[in-house]
């Protein structure tokens, strides 16, 4: 059986530490001038029909680097774009490659298209969910505080990767404080699920509260993709919301600084903080390479 990668809410214990394992070693031996090709004679697709610079190019690379080869498409290039069914190309895009990586609105798009489809399919974020994101943001918190055993400020929007970080939350047993303004909260349906799960996940309305005691400080865009007519609206709700020195100095004294990217600066973040001693967001970017790697390898693999 194929297996998908499309919410962290299926992954186990096991797997996560499978995949943290995996990029871990494959990061030391790429550092190591190692050249690892087990991807040599595959093809991953990217069907992404939202921009992306990190998932997009670490995925491609992450392909080529293992002796694949990648091919991007989007919605307009190909017959998607007037209107052929998932279900039809899903089944003929399998045809050809042996994973296809997408990028769109719809969770539920992407459930079809894994449905029919012969070979896994990989979530490179919807409006619901960013799994890949998380994992790789996962392992930097494993190379920076040892372990994700760690309390984790989320100061935002409760969007994509909040959720994303609340499926992990529930699974792993880490602390998640997620502060946001009212009215953006995240999905009541996944709070209550996580919880319900035994997540130590808490949503207040200060992030100050939030990100006391706080290993890791986390914030993302106030309007997503798909959002930008609601920006100036937003930005009016997320007043106090910005991540400055201020609020770090209230986190633990090595708490460190995460950001998915792009960012905004001036916006949720100061240039102080992105640019500061506590920030980890290049390595947080280069893990997304080693993250995707191993994803890719365990998928095609059939090991994860
Ligand atoms: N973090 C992230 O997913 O970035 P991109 O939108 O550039 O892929
Ligand atoms: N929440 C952001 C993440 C971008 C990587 C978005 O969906 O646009």
């Amino acid at each position: 059986m194929k297996q998908d990668l499309l919410t962290l809410k299926d992954l186990t214990k096991e797997q996560f530490d499978a995949l943290f394992a995996r990029a871990l070693e494959l990061k030391k031996r790429k550092k190591e001038g190692i050249v690892d090709r087990p991807l040599e004679g595959k093809t991953v697709g990217l069907l992404f029909n939202k921009p992306s610079t990190r998932t997009r190019i670490s995925f491609e690379a992450a392909t080529i680097q293992l002796g694949g080869v990648s091919i991007f498409m989007n919605e307009n290039d190909t017959q998607i774009g007037r209107s052929e069914p998932v279900k039809d190309t899903a089944r003929v895009l399998a045809r050809y490659i042996d994973c296809l990586v997408i990028r769109t609105f719809s969770q539920e798009l992407i459930e079809e298209y894994a449905s029919y489809s012969d070979v896994p399919v990989v979530n490179a974020l919807t409006d619901m969910y960013h799994p890949c994101q998380i994992l790789s943001d996962l392992m930097t918190v494993i190379e920076d505080k040892g372990s994700y055993d760690a309390k984790v400020a989320w100061v935002g929007d409760g969007n994509n990767v909040a959720h994303s970080w609340m499926w992990a939350a529930s699974t792993l047993g880490f602390e998640l404080s997620i502060a946001c303004p009212e009215g953006f909260d995240p999905n009541d349906a996944i709070l209550k699920e996580a919880l319900a799960r035994g997540a130590k996940i808490t949503v207040v309305r200060d992030p100050k509260e939030a990100v006391a005691g706080a290993d890791i400080i986390y914030t993302d865009v106030w309007a997503s993709m798909g959002q930008e007519a609601e920006q100036a609206a937003r930005e009016k709700s997320f007043e106090g919301f910005i991540v400055d020195d201020a609020l770090m100095a209230l986190a633990k004294p090595d708490a460190s600084f995460m950001h998915c990217l792009p960012a905004h600066r001036g916006e949720e973040v100061s240039e102080s903080v992105m640019e500061g001693d506590q920030s980890i967001i290049w390595d947080q970017a280069e893990n997304k390479l080693h993250m995707h790697k191993a994803i890719l390898d365990m998928l095609i693999s059939r090991t994860l």
